[in-house]
C-alpha cells in the first residue's frame, strides 16, 4: 500500500501540493488527472523517492520512502532511452536474469508493444511514439511491484494508444501490480482505472475521487462509461479553465 499522510511539497516559494492524504491499495489501478503544472509528476516523484515531501510522509507498506526503491518501475513523461543501445539493449538492461532468459523476456515485451521488427534499431531511428513504447516495454520487463506511469501514452497516435491501453490491461491480468498512472485523457482514465482522482490548480488538493465500477469490458460509448466521464469532466474542466 502507498500512503500519503498530510503531504505538502514546495519548490522554494512555489507551493505545489498541499496537504494530500491518500491511500493506494495493492494491485489497484490508480489514475491521477489535473491541470498542467498542478503537481502530478511531483506526486509520482515522491512515491519513487526522487523527491522528499516538504511536510508529511509518504509510506510504502508502512515504511517511509527515503530513497529510490528497486520495487518501483517508472515510465517517465519524457521517454528516457539510452541512444547507444538498441531497442533490445534498452529493454534487456532492466531485467536481472541469465543472458538467454533476459533476451527472451525482452523480446516478449518488445513484441507486446509492436516493435518486433525494430528490436535491433537504435533510438534515433524511431518515432516519438515508438520510443515511448520501448520505455513501456522496459518498465514492464522489469516487472516491478509498483509501476508509475507519467502520461505514458501521450506521444502515441489514437489507434496505437487504444491498442496499448488494451495491452496494458492484458499484461496486468497476468502480472498483478499497483499502477499509478497520470494522464490528461479522461477517456483513458475511465477505461483503465479502478479509481480516479482529480487534482485542483496549484497549490493542489484532491478535489474529486471516483471509483470506476463497470462490469465486463469497458466501452467508450456505453452509458455508464459516459456517466463517469461527464462527472469527472465536471470537476476537471473548471480547474483547467474550461467553462460550461
Ligand atoms: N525539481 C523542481 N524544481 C523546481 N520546480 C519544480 C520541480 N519539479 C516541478 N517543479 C514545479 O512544480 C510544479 C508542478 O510540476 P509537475 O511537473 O509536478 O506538474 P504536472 O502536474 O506533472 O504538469 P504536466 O501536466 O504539465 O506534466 C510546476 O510549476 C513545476 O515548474
Ligand atoms: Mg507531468
Amino acid at each position: 500500500m502507498i500512503e500519503f499522510e498530510n503531504v505538502s511539497k514546495n519548490f522554494d516559494n512555489l507551493e505545489v501540493i498541499k496537504n494530500i492524504n491518500l491511500k493506494i491499495k495493492e494491485n489497484e489501478f490508480f489514475v491521477i488527472l489535473g491541470p498542467s503544472g498542478c503537481g502530478k509528476s511531483t506526486l509520482l516523484n515522491l512515491i519513487a523517492g526522487f523527491e522528499k515531501p516538504s511536510k508529511g510522509k509518504v509510506l510504502i507498506d508502512g515504511k517511509i520512502v527515503e530513497k529510490p526503491n528497486k520495487d518501483i518501475g517508472f515510465v517517465f513523461q519524457d521517454y528516457v532511452l539510452f541512444p547507444w543501445k538498441t531497442v533490445l539493449g534498452n529493454v534487456e538492461m532492466s531485467i536481472s536474469a541469465s543472458k538467454k532468459e533476459r533476451r527472451n523476456i525482452a523480446i516478449h515485451y518488445i513484441e507486446k508493444v509492436g516493435l518486433k521488427d525494430f528490436a535491433n534499431e537504435y533510438p534515433h531511428k524511431l518515432s516519438g511514439g515508438m520510443k515511448q513504447r520501448v520505455a513501456i516495454a522496459r518498465a514492464l520487463a522489469y516487472n516491478p511491484k509498483i509501476l508509475l506511469m507519467d502520461e505514458p501514452f501521450g506521444a502515441l497516435d489514437a489507434q496505437t494508444r487504444k491498442l496499448m491501453q488494451q495491452e496494458l490491461l492484458n499484461i496486468l491480468k497476468d502480472f498483478k501490480k499497483t499502477v499509478v498512472f497520470v494522464t490528461h485523457s479522461v477517456i483513458e482514465a475511465v477505461y483503465l482505472a479502478d479509481r480516479v482522482i482529480v487534482m485542483s490548480k496549484r497549490p493542489s488538493k484532491i478535489i474529486f475521487e471516483s471509483k470506476i465500477k463497470i462490469d465486463g469490458e469497458r466501452n467508450y460509448l456505453d452509458k455508464d462509461f459516459l456517466k463517469y466521464r461527464e462527472e469527472i469532466l465536471r470537476h476537471l474542466d473548471p480547474e483547467i479553465g474550461i467553462k460550461e
